[in-house]
Parts: structure tokens; C-alpha cells; sequence
């Protein structure tokens, strides 16, 4: 099958070259890599991606998921143009970024207070510290194959066998006060509360495993990990950065009805530039104060935090879906089950085994028995994901192997049937790949 995409895709082929020379691996995030070679993108609008060789796709990677209202919506161009013309950076506070606060503040349950920084990583790191200084506990008790971006202490546990650090340079010591428990299981964490003797800071997780799978937590887990968490004075936190207006206007916690102490956001906050934010209780987020005398949190640099670009951009969006948030999120619920009933039904026909998993529009599909509630995989799954995907790619969808894909508003019920239909084309392939 790489043969196909070899063939229509040489532009990409040649740049990927160029670029190995250049960065290391040739790529500047590692999800972006994919045997034989990436495809380079030179254009993107609405809910399409044009190659490097001019071959258009219907792109379900949007941009790392970043993009619900699909690439360069009419919204935050103008509002973008609008602000450029008033400077692209002011390393000071603007009207828009608290006009985008008050936003967040209206729609996440959480967020009684919040601190914006520019990537996910980076607020997943404030969330960390802001737990343990409020709680003055060491211990963070995070799920096997949760990913919370290349924040050091929390490079841990992401992938199978989920005991080890995933990066050689991370020292032991730094990771000595993070757990790694079994997603979906309320025990398991119960377990690891106790063996802390009292130490645990922080239960932290994605209430929808992205990179491990696109797994969602069960209702009654996460009620339970509530419970567990205010009869041991343990804070619960959530990573929103990929469910964050995404499976509803105010994130996985609107969608489950259960609201964490803290959480991280990224993404779709920033309308398609960079943002991270970490929310939360007023007398959590407090302690980040600069007054404040006792027990300050030092969160919060980054030369381009609220710089007025994102702030433009994420105010045009997250404003539009709260005002359509009646009607977005429930055709955005309603395009995610077609397509995980419709992709599993096409590859049952030809006698392939498949799960498409998530809620609301996000949609990943395994191959072969269905995965686990905690998100350990068949052996057969990510092989099979990654041939599919570059299967996809050679009939114009892009779906980044291996990893989640995001309906946005952009897509239409055409694409989504072409993404059905075009999927189970390859039940053939994908047949004879098994075997
Ligand atoms: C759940 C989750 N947390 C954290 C991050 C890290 O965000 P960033 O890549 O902006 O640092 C990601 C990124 O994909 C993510 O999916």
C-alpha cells in the first residue's frame, strides 16, 4: 500500500529528505512521523489539506484535533486580520485575553479561576505544581497510556508496559513521586491512594484517552475517582486539552457531570493558535497570586503568554460555540456515532473485525477484538491502524495513522459518507494484510 502513496506523493517524499537534514528525524513533533515519510502540507481550508504535490484531502487529523470549526473558518481570519493590524505581540495583558477568560469562565464548570500559557504541556506542568502546592502532597497519580504532552514528570506510563519513563534524560528521581494506574479502574486507584500513606497530591487524567487509544472513562468511574478524591483530601484534575469544546461546550466535565478541582486545557481554546491554560477553584488558582506571601505558586512565564494573536483567535471561537453551542455539539455528537457505527459496519461486511471508540466527534478504529475499557491494545491494532490510515490517505482522507481523528464543523454528511465508504474499500487490503 506505500507503494500507492510513494507514488502520488513524491513532493513530500523529497521535502521529508530535505528536512532530515535539518531537524532531527526530519519532523518537529514525533506523532507526526509516519513510515515511509510524512506528507508536507502547503495549503488548508475548511475541512480539507492540500499535499506538498497538490493532492487535496478530507483531513480528520485537524490539526492535532485543534480545529473544530475545520482550517482558517471565516471567523478568526477576519478576526485575526482585524488584529494584526494592532500588533502581533504585547507581553502585556489586553482586553481580549480577559474577554476570552470571562468566555472559559462562562462555559467550563471548573474554571472559577485560570492562568493561560501557550501549550499543553506547559499547563499540565502548572497543574502539577499547583496541586502539590496547594495540597502539599508529592504523589500524582496519573492512568496507563494518559499522554499530558512532554511535561518531564508525566512522560511516564504512556505506553505499554506503562512502568518506565519514555525518554532516555528523564532521571528517575524526577519521576519518583508519579504513579501510573489502570484507566477504568476505580480500585486500582483506591489502591494506589492508600500506598501513598497519605501523600497524594493529585488524581490526574484525560477523561477520554487520546493518544492511548480515544478510550472514554465510564460514568460511574469517574463519579467514583470524585468520591475517592474528597473522602482522602486528594484534588481530582482533569486534561481537557483534547475533550476541552470539543464533546461539549464546557469539556468532559459537562459531558459526564462531574467537575474536577483542576484542569488543563489547550487546543481549540486557542482557535487554531497556540494556547494552554490550566482552570480551576478560586483557592487553588489563588496560591499562583505574585502577592501572595504564603504558599505562592510560581506559575506563569512565557514571553508570548496571552499574546493578542491567540487571544483573538480563541475569543472568535470559543465565543461562536457558546453561542451555538445548541446547535453545534449535538450535530457534532450526532457525525462522531455515524461514523464509528458506520466505519465498524463497513469492515464487518467484509469480514474484518473493527471498533471505532469515543464520544461526541472524536473516533478512533481498532482492529480485531475490541479494545479494553483500560486502553491496552491487541498486538494487531496499531499495525492494522497504520496501514489503514496510509490505505485512506492514497483515496484523499487523512486520518494520522495510529492516533484519533476530530469531526469538525466543516465536515460535511458527503464526507463523512465518502470516509465510511472509502474505509470499507479497504477491507480487502486490510483483509489480505492480516493474513
Ligand atoms: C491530552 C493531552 N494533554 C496534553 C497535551 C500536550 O499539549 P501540547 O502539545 O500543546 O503541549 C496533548 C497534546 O496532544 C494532549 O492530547
Amino acid at each position: 500500500m506505500s507503494r500507492g502513496y510513494e507514488r502520488t506523493t513524491r513532493g513530500s517524499k523529497r521535502l521529508f529528505t530535505r528536512a532530515n537534514e535539518v531537524f532531527a528525524g526530519g519532523i518537529n513533533h514525533n506523532a507526526r512521523y509516519y513510515a515511509p515519510y510524512p506528507l508536507f502540507v502547503s495549503k488548508a481550508r475548511g475541512e480539507h489539506i492540500w499535499d506538498e504535490d497538490g493532492n487535496r484531502y478530507t483531513d480528520y487529523w485537524m490539526g492535532h484535533m485543534a480545529l473544530i470549526l475545520g482550517h482558517s473558518p471565516k471567523i478568526v481570519v477576519d478576526a485575526l486580520r482585524a488584529q494584526i493590524a494592532n500588533g502581533t505581540h504585547y507581553g502585556m495583558g489586553s482586553s481580549l485575553s480577559v474577554e476570552l477568560g470571562e468566555e472559559i469562565q462562562k462555559a467550563v464548570p471548573c474554571a472559577e479561576r485560570l492562568r493561560l500559557c501557550n501549550t499543553g504541556a506547559e499547563a499540565t506542568m502548572y497543574l502539577v505544581r499547583l496541586a502539590r502546592g496547594y495540597t502539599g502532597k508529592r504523589t500524582v497519580i496519573k492512568m496507563a497510556g494518559g499522554w499530558h504532552g512532554y511535561n518531564t514528570e508525566l512522560n511516564k506510563g504512556v505506553h505499554s508496559p506503562f512502568d518506565r519513563a519514555e525518554s532516555a534524560g528523564i532521571l528517575q528521581e524526577e519521576q519518583e513521586h508519579v504513579k501510573t494506574v489502570k484507566f477504568n479502574d476505580l480500585d486500582a486507584a483506591e489502591r494506589e491512594v492508600k500506598a501513598s500513606g497519605g501523600d497524594a497530591a493529585v488524581i490526574f487524567l484525560e477523561p477520554v484517552l487520546g493518544a492511548g487509544g480515544c478510550i472514554p472513562a465510564d460514568r460511574d468511574y469517574l463519579k467514583g475517582l470524585r468520591e475517592l478524591a474528597d473522602r482522602t483530601g486528594t484534588l481530582l484534575a482533569f486534561d481537557e486539552i483534547i475533550t476541552g469544546f470539543r464533546v461539549a461546550l464546557g469539556g468532559a466535565q459537562e459531558w459526564y457531570g462531574v467537575t474536577p478541582d483542576l484542569a488543563s486545557f489547550g487546543k481549540i481554546a486557542g482557535g487554531g493558535l497556540p494556547l494552554g491554560l490550566v482552570a480551576g477553584k478560586k483557592e487553588i488558582l489563588s496560591l499562583a497570586d505574585p502577592v501572595k506571601k504564603e504558599k505562592f505558586v510560581s506559575i506563569g512565564g512565557g514571553t508570548f503568554s496571552e499574546n493578542p494573536l491567540s487571544m483573538a483567535a480563541g475569543l472568535a471561537t470559543v465565543r461562536h460555540l457558546r453561542r451555538r453551542a445548541k446547535e453545534i455539539y449535538p450535530a457534532l455528537d450526532k457525525a462522531g456515532k455515524h461514523v464509528r457505527i458506520g466505519v465498524d459496519e463497513a469492515f464487518r461486511e467484509a469480514g474484518i473485525e473493527a471498533h471505532s471508540t469515543g464520544i461526541g466527534s472524536l473516533f478512533l478504529t481498532h482492529f480485531g477484538p475490541e479494545p479494553a475499557s483500560s486502553g491496552e491494545e491487541s498486538s494487531e491494532d496499531k499495525p492494522m491502524q497504520k496501514s489503514y490510515a496510509l490505505s485512506m490517505m492514497a483515496e484523499g482522507v487523512f486520518i494520522l495513522p495510529g492516533h484519533p481523528g476530530g469531526i469538525s464543523t466543516a465536515h460535511t454528511k458527503k464526507d463523512l459518507d465518502e470516509l465510511i465508504l472509502k474505509s470499507g474499500k479497504q477491507s480487502e487490503y486490510l483483509g489480505r494484510a492480516t493474513k
